[in-house]
């Protein structure tokens, strides 16, 4: 399929750029001409992915997020979010519905079940001290 349109950026693992991340996501699919549960779809999974990065990724640490996306002229939108920091030992079990490293009321183990709900398909690519990489895509309805 062909790439009609393409886009990288790169960002520090700085909570407050979780909604740079997401508004850039939905500026540059507005092209589309998405619907809003299209759009909003999009910007839940890109905020779990890229919360993801900063806080398991690079724990305390400051490292670079990387989110690129791409779309395809039959609609997919692909985005990958990818960061170098400490990566998954088991991503089937990472991927569990619950699943957390985290103890504490703030984190449920429900970010990667948000992302598959929210998107057509989801993968990740983990190695432990390399980093992460999740690919999500999504086709978009038809335009009205
Ligand atoms: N980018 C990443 N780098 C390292 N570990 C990760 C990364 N993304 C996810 N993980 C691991 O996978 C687990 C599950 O992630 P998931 O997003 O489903 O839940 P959570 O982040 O723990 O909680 P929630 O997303 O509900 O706040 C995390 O607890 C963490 O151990
Ligand atoms: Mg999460």
């Amino acid at each position: 399929m062909n790439i009609l349109n393409e886009m990288k950026v790169e960002f520090l693992s700085k909570s407050s750029n979780e909604s740079f991340a997401r508004i850039t996501a939905s500026a540059f699919i507005a092209q589309l001409d998405p619907n809003i549960e299209e759009m909003s779809d999009v910007k839940t999974a890109v905020s779990e992915a890229v919360t993801n990065a900063i806080i398991h990724g690079y724990k305390n640490a400051v490292g670079v997020v990387t989110m690129m996306i791409r779309i395809f002229e039959d609609r997919c939108v692909e985005i990958t979010i990818l960061d170098k920091g400490a990566g998954i030992a088991d991503v089937d079990e990472a991927r569990t519905p619950l699943f957390t490293t985290c103890d504490g009321e703030e984190r449920s183990g429900m970010g990667f079940t948000v992302m598959e709900t929210f998107m057509d398909q989801v993968e990740v690519f983990s190695a432990l001290s390399e980093g992460t990489k999740v690919v999500m895509r999504k086709t978009f309805a038809k335009g009205n």
